[in-house]
């Protein structure tokens, strides 16, 4: 299908829930480089939002995929399943969980949580254990149970009337967390990195008080490292940088290099309260992602951490050493950088697309750096180049 033909075609065929560049599609990728139907080429700073963790094209991966598409694709989860059981044993041996459910999206895994830990707190005895706390900036999707927990009121408002019970506190705020945490709450929602919200880290401290908090009311910390999890800032999961286990945590984005999947992952106290016919899915778990999955996770080795860590230590150094009176602040861990921006961002985020730099928003006023993790020195260098070079062209034409 010709450009003129997509193009025509998307607003005739499709919902337009997406506002796209008008002049690019993408028709194949290769480590870090994506073609255009044109055949021009962009370094991809953002990785399809997180999620192309190895890169375009890896070769294990997809003589991986290759193979099991010729072999068995999809059984539904009423049959044993070998590769989803090594997939969930590999996530249960290298984090603090005894046990996993699969689902396909970082949404599907925050319901799943919400539901198993409205499901452990009615078993505690208490009837009307069932509330939330989730935290300004937070994101965890978009159906209507992980909406409720999502803040940003221009993507909740339109929904609404949403799930009762979801009280949202200040993020980092620990005297309003104690105020919003109490025996009546189920659960509490917490992204080790905001990752939506404007690439926010948490403060250590802050989580160390909500993890007390939790233990002291028994409520349920869940940590959603949809986002964040899985070698994004150098470490396996983000939340092994900050001292702070959690019960629950939500993984998703780049766990099967690009096809769709989801897991929940609990301690085996918390997981008992799922019993058969409590949750499902058709798709989940198949045979294909979980191989594809096993291939990301083998990938992510101690030793390819820490260059995750050093290449980011890189880019946060170089962004740091740009002169552009418009920077108010560089931020974030590993591979998941913001720079904050004192104008709105969509402007550089265009410029640097016309320069062959692929970069994303994080809100209003942060540009999001999230490239495949697989990126070298020389390729970080050169996107510090073209976004340096994207600041000053979005002033040009701002005049
Ligand atoms: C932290 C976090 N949680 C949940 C989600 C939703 O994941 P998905 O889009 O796979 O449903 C996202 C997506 O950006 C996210 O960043």
């Amino acid at each position: 299908m010709e450009f003129d033909e997509t193009e025509s075609g998307e607003s005739r065929y499709l919902m337009s829930t997406y506002s796209r560049p008008g002049d690019m599609i993408l028709v194949s990728g290769d480590g870090c480089e994506l073609t255009d139907h044109r055949g021009r080429t962009y370094l991809d700073c953002m990785s399809g939002i997180a999620v192309m963790a190895l890169g375009h094209s890896d070769p294990e991966w997809v003589a991986t995929v290759a193979a099991e598409a010729g072999r068995l694709v999809h059984v539904s989860n009423l049959y044993h399943s070998a590769p989803q059981v090594s997939l969930a044993r590999e996530l249960v041996e290298r984090s603090f969980a005894d046990k996993v459910f699969f689902c396909n999206s970082g949404t599907e895994a925050n319901e799943a949580a919400f539901k198993l830990a409205r499901k452990w707190a009615v078993n505690q005895g208490s009837a009307d254990k069932t509330r939330v706390v989730a935290f300004e900036g937070g994101f965890h999707g978009r159906t209507i149970g992980a909406l409720s927990m999502t803040h940003k009121p221009s993507i909740r408002e339109p929904f609404e009337p949403l799930l009762e019970g979801v009280t949202f506190a200040p993020f980092n705020d620990a005297e309003a967390a104690q105020r919003a945490i109490d025996d009546k709450t189920a659960a509490v929602f917490v992204e080790p990195l905001q990752g939506e919200g404007g690439v926010r880290p948490v403060d250590p401290a802050f989580l160390k008080r909500v993890a007390e908090l939790c233990r002291r009311h028994r409520a349920l910390l869940v940590f959603d490292e949809v986002q964040c999890g899985l070698g994004r800032t150098g470490t396996l999961f983000a939340h092994e940088q900050l001292g702070v286990t959690p019960d629950l945590m939500t993984l998703a984005k780049p766990l099967a290099g690009g096809l769709p999947i989801g897991a929940l992952l609990a301690t085996e106290e918390v997981a008992m309260a799922f019993g058969p016919g409590d949750h499902g899915s058709t798709f989940a778990g198949g045979p294909l992602v979980c191989r594809a999955a096993e291939v990301v996770l083998r990938r992510l080795t101690p030793e390819f951490l820490a260059e995750v860590r050093a290449l980011g230590d890189q880019l946060r150094e170089s962004l740091e050493a740009l002169k552009h009176p418009a920077i108010v602040e560089v931020r974030g861990l590993g591979l998941l950088v913001g720079v904050e921006l004192d104008r709105p961002v969509a402007p550089v985020v265009e410029a640097a697309r016309r320069r062959g730099l692929l970069v994303i928003p994080a809100g209003e006023q942060v540009v999001r750096f999230a490239p495949p993790l697989i990126i070298s020195r020389a390729a970080l260098l050169r996107a510090v180049r073209l976004f340096d070079e994207s600041l000053a062209a979005a002033d040009e034409r701002s005049e």
